[in-house]
């Protein structure tokens, strides 16, 4: 009786973790900008958030985040036994309920199993943590395989052009192969005077074709690589641009806090228009 009380609330605590894969395919579509300002949001709401960053390239989480000098330790150190997970965990300087947990820095073996990361995720939601973001590496190897492998659900984040389209398709085909069906998209770097033009695929003909429900659409924005230089996501702004708004609008879809749409073919008017609606409500 009393084993199985425990069991019911461990199975709870399970399911209140949602392990969340950031992914694209194509690299530079803008998966770490979406993980950092996603979480970010996210955490701000008052939820529990650890980024996990799988990739080893350049322009990382822990830049975005301004905190590139705090990693000492990293999820291959913890594997390797040379510290505890609670070491390799770093707390956002901003926001105590966001954390960064890197997997390897650049010059280290990059070899997660996926017992590895398995047991990673359990430790983590031991810890309470509700939102676990993966931050994907490009591309589509063994390392991905292993680093989705605990997560149930995937944001596949794609730019309306082919080659990333392309990308993000094999890629949700990937994530069914392996038992990830539950897919959203976000698609960045969104140009309405292109659209408008016709020298853009509109959001719609984007989700269109690659048949994924759509989360969130980000307009293409100048303040998006001053804040990665800045290493402070562009949601800390204190008057938001478009883009901001746009990253909170998907954050808050994610957790289920607001269910309105953007205009999928005009996002500036509708993010606009939808946020003046918000103020004058209150
Ligand atoms: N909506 C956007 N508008 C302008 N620049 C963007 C936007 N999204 C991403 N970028 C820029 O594109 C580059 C790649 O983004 P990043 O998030 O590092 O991609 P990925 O993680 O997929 O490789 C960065 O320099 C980033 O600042
Ligand atoms: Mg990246």
């Amino acid at each position: 009786m009393f084993s199985k009380i425990i069991e019911l609330e461990v199975n709870e605590k399970e399911n209140s973790t949602r392990v969340i894969v950031v992914t694209s395919g194509k690299g530079g579509v803008g998966k770490t900008t979406a993980t950092a300002n996603i979480g970010m949001s996210i955490a701000r709401l008052g939820y529990k958030v650890v980024l996990i960053d799988a990739d080893i390239g350049l322009k990382n989480l822990d830049l975005l985040l301004g905190l590139e000098n705090r990693i000492l330790y990293t999820v291959m150190d913890v594997f390797e036994g040379q510290c505890r997970l609670d070491q390799a965990l770093i707390r956002d300087k901003r926001w105590k309920n966001l954390s960064l947990l890197s997997i390897s820095k650049n010059r280290q073996r990059y070899n997660v199993t996926r017992k590895n990361m398995q047991n990673l995720v359990s430790a983590l939601t031991n810890l309470n943590f509700q939102y676990i973001f993966i931050d994907c590496p490009a591309g589509i190897d063994v390392g991905f395989i292993n680093a989705i492998s605990p997560a149930q659900e995937a944001l596949i984040v794609t730019t309306s052009e082919l080659p990333a389209m392309r990308d993000a398709d094999r890629v949700a085909g990937l994530l069914e192969a392996n038992g990830i069906y539950d897919m959203k998209l976000l698609v960045n770097r969104v140009r309405s005077d292109m659209i408008q033009k016709n020298d853009m695929m509109s959001v719609r003909d984007v989700q269109e074709a690659l048949g994924v429900p759509l989360l969130g659409a980000i307009p293409e924005d100048n303040q998006i690589i001053i804040s990665t230089n800045r290493g402070e996501p562009l949601v800390l702004k204190k008057k938001l641009t478009l883009s901001g708004i746009a990253f909170e609008n998907a954050a808050r879809r994610l957790v289920g806090k607001q269910d309105y749409f953007v205009d999928l073919n005009d996002p500036y008017k509708s993010f606009f228009t939808q946020f003046m609606d918000n103020i004058k409500k209150f």
